[in-house]
């Protein structure tokens, strides 16, 4: 979000520069900013700068890109900061944190998807009874065929309306 009005600050970053310092397109920082995950202010010939310490959001953001957290998640990590605020130490730590639970969660799945594909290597089946990796856990499939959860008098079916 630009702030309009700010005074100059000689060490602000313009568009360009802050793109090459943080090894992305200009494109991507205005995606960000659209996102509202970083913020700029305009000059009064109305052009884009940002203050440096937006660098450190930036790379909070590739970072958690590269680790395949959600955008959503790094907007609520990055609102909990104080705008226009640098991106500290600690803050940097508290939020690898949280993130981290989430990692181990993603590896294990990933490990037993990777187990799950051994068996299935040179198989190619994908059979729906069988497959461990095209149907996992299917417990509906063994009470038979068609929309268990659908028919007249099955556990769990939508009540009819009025
Ligand atoms: S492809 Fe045959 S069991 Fe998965």
């Amino acid at each position: 979000m630009s702030q309009p009005g700010k005074r100059a600050v000689p060490n602000d970053l313009t568009v360009g520069q802050m793109a090459r310092r943080a090894g992305v397109a200009v494109s991507t920082l205005h995606y960000y900013e659209a996102e509202g995950l970083i913020q700029s202010w305009r000059t009064p010939a109305n052009h884009r700068r940002y203050d440096r310490r937006e660098l450190r959001r930036v790379a909070v953001i590739r970072v958690a890109q590269s680790l395949g957290i959600p955008l959503a998640q790094v907007r609520e990590l990055l609102d909990r900061l104080p705008k226009g605020a640098a991106v500290r130490k600690q803050d940097w730590a508290d939020v690898s944190a949280l993130w981290r639970d989430e990692i181990d969660q993603r590896l294990a799945l990933l490990n037993r998807l990777r187990d799950q594909l051994d068996h299935c290597m040179g198989c190619g089946c994908l059979s729906l009874e069988n497959c461990p990796l095209y149907n996992q856990g299917d417990a509906l499939g063994r009470q038979g065929p068609g929309p268990q959860r659908w028919l007249p008098g099955q556990r769990d079916a939508p009540e009819k309306e009025a």
